[in-house]
């Protein structure tokens, strides 16, 4: 597909996550578990923290882009509304979150959890924050390849996403859970079909593109939401979703796919972080306890 056609494709596709007919009513007749609350309260931090992503993003030449920007604005827009919907699934839940008093009711005004959601911010934008942000803009200014680097980073993050609600989906005994994850997850293989494509355009054309993402990739990359929440948060997530054996077949499947990315072969990006994960959580705790205090490697608790 060309890059005009993607972008097309994509810019009026874009819109408003669908809650037409979801059953909130009936979400309390199927109790979470809580390792599903857990997952979930981080994915709502982390959709939440999109804006702030996008603030690293627009201080390096992809702001100099009207077609990337107009695909941000799209992309911006769209995973505001899933930070919303799994804030409003867990408030008819019952789920209260520090360090908001309140539990938004599905039609309650937007935007909701907003005292969490500042907070959340205030503890990624401390001194490492600034440092990777400045880090961002000065290695655009020296790499005009940044673009392809975002692309691609962008597309595995996707990728991650969407297979990690298609995880939870297929767990969960909560069928308005998996109603309202599946409609997220339409959002997030859109999302990750444009960043593919224009990763394989960029990273095809550019050498040096290449080389710059493949060094970033794998010295710096790190599961999606890592710094934004508290890395036991970030593992707890991994190890939930991925920890047993179908996670690392799924890891492994992921890093598959992210092979098939010009330059990219062989970084093995997921299955080093999940075991990175295993060997936290181990560290972290007796033996004995290990996967307990990790969220164990089942699919609840
Ligand atoms: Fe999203
Ligand atoms: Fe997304």
């Amino acid at each position: 597909m060309d890059a005009r056609t993607n972008l097309d494709r994509h810019l009026r596709g874009s819109k408003r996550l669908d809650l037409t007919g979801v059953a909130w009513e009936q979400i309390r007749d199927h109790p979470l578990s809580s390792a599903e609350t857990r997952c979930l309260t981080y994915m709502m931090d982390i959709e939440s923290h999109t804006m702030v992503f996008l603030r690293s993003l627009l201080a390096t030449r992809a702001a100099m882009e009207p077609e990337l920007t107009a695909f941000l604005a799209c992309w911006a827009y769209e995973e505001l509304w899933h930070g919303e919907a799994l804030s409003r699934f867990l408030g008819e839940a019952g789920l209260r979150l520090e360090p908001d008093p309140d539990l938004p009711g599905w039609d309650d005004p937007y935007p909701s959890r907003v005292p969490r959601i500042a907070r959340t911010r205030a503890g990624a934008l401390g001194a490492r924050g600034r440092v990777s942000r400045h880090g961002l803009a000065l290695a655009s200014r020296l790499f005009g390849g940044l673009p392809a680097t975002h692309m691609a980073w962008g597309a595995i993050n996707e990728l991650s996403t969407l297979t990690a609600y298609g995880t939870l989906v297929d767990r969960t005994s909560n069928p308005v859970l998996a109603d309202l994850l599946a409609r997220i997850v339409r959002d997030e293989r859109r999302h990750y079909s444009y960043y593919r494509v224009e990763a394989d355009r960029r990273l095809a054309a550019d050498g040096l593109g290449r080389r710059v993402t493949r060094t970033a990739l794998d010295r710096s990359w790190a599961i999606v939401g890592t710094g934004v929440r508290p890395l036991a948060e970030t593992d707890f997530v991994v190890l939930h979703l991925f920890g047993d054996g179908a996670g690392l077949r799924a890891a492994r499947e992921m890093d598959a796919t992210v092979d098939g990315l010009p330059g990219l072969d062989g970084l093995r990006l997921f299955e080093k972080a999940r075991a990175g994960a295993i060997r936290r959580a181990g560290a972290a705790a007796p033996a004995g306890r290990r996967w307990a205090r990790a969220g164990s490697c089942s699919t609840g608790n």
